[in-house]
């Protein structure tokens, strides 16, 4: 049921962080990867494939900014030429602000709309064209605890995942006919490279241990069991759902 034999799986942003334990998870539960990621931290991505192939998967690298959508167009047409077909696309680049609402200029409130969520939008629609001629697929895109609830300094990253959580609604229900299932993660805040400065605060390390009832810092790591559900059989009429893994965060 859990079985990703030789399924084929894209994961944006996977040179570091989330996206690179992501795919490395995936290799080690038998897929083959597709590894993006810009083209100035293409080195990452290259270390993320070495990886994979040390674990006997598949890697290809291909450079993306995912705020390119002529180029979301090339990368799904160089996976396809490799492996042949697309199983499952995981939605995990993404980038923050934190700033006063207040002192959001236009510009960086465009960067983060245009990452994370024009970005995941049209990595959906070129993916899933593939997937409805397959007539099979997932689509597991990263959302967050702050698409569920408010946080203040976040403002746009808090309405680009929200955005991100109904979009995940809107696509399962356009393409269950097809076979396709539109699944979200809500991770909890996890030490990555992104929230490196934040645990690094005495403040933010206590608020967080305060207001989370499993009372430990989330790791990548955690997220692997339930990318492995949603990318496998297992989840089949699992669809539109966003499986919040934030140590009871957003439950209390
Ligand atoms: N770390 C957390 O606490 C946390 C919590 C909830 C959700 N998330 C989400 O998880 C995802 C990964 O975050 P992370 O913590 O691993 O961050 P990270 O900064 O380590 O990784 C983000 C990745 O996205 C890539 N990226 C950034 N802009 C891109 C673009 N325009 N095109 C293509 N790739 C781009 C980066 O190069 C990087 O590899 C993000 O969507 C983030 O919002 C993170």
């Amino acid at each position: 049921m859990f079985n990703l034999d030789n399924k084929v799986v894209i994961v944006t942003g996977s040179g570091s962080g989330i996206g690179r334990s992501i795919a490395l998870g995936l290799a080690q539960a038998g897929a083959d990867l597709v590894i993006t990621e810009l083209p100035e931290r293409l080195e990452t991505a290259n270390e993320t494939a070495r990886q994979i192939r040390s674990a006997g998967r598949r890697a290809l690298v291909v450079e993306l900014d995912v705020t390119d959508v002529g180029g979301i167009g090339k990368m799904i047409e160089q996976a396809c030429d490799y492996f042949g077909r697309i199983d499952v696309l995981v939605n995990n680049a993404g980038v923050i602000i934190r700033k006063k609402a207040v002192e959001v200029t236009e510009e960086e409130w465009d960067r983060v709309m245009d990452v994370n969520l024009k970005g995941v939008f049209f990595c959906c629609q070129a993916a899933g064209k593939v997937m409805i001629r397959q007539g099979s697929g997932k689509i597991i895109n990263i959302a967050s605890i702050n698409g569920m609830i408010g946080s203040a300094e976040r403002s746009s990253y808090t309405a680009s995942k929200a955005g991100v959580i109904n979009l995940t609604r809107t696509l399962a229900a356009e393409w269950a006919e097809f076979g396709i299932n539109v699944n979200a993660i809500g991770p909890t805040y996890l030490l990555t490279p992104l929230t490196e400065s934040l645990f690094a605060q005495e403040t933010f390390k206590e608020d967080y241990l305060r207001r989370q009832p499993i009372q430990r810092i989330g790791k990548p790591e955690d997220l692997l069991g339930t990318v492995i559900y949603l990318a496998s059989s297992a989840s089949d009429l699992v669809t539109g759902h966003t499986v919040m893994v934030d140590g009871g965060w957003t439950a209390v």
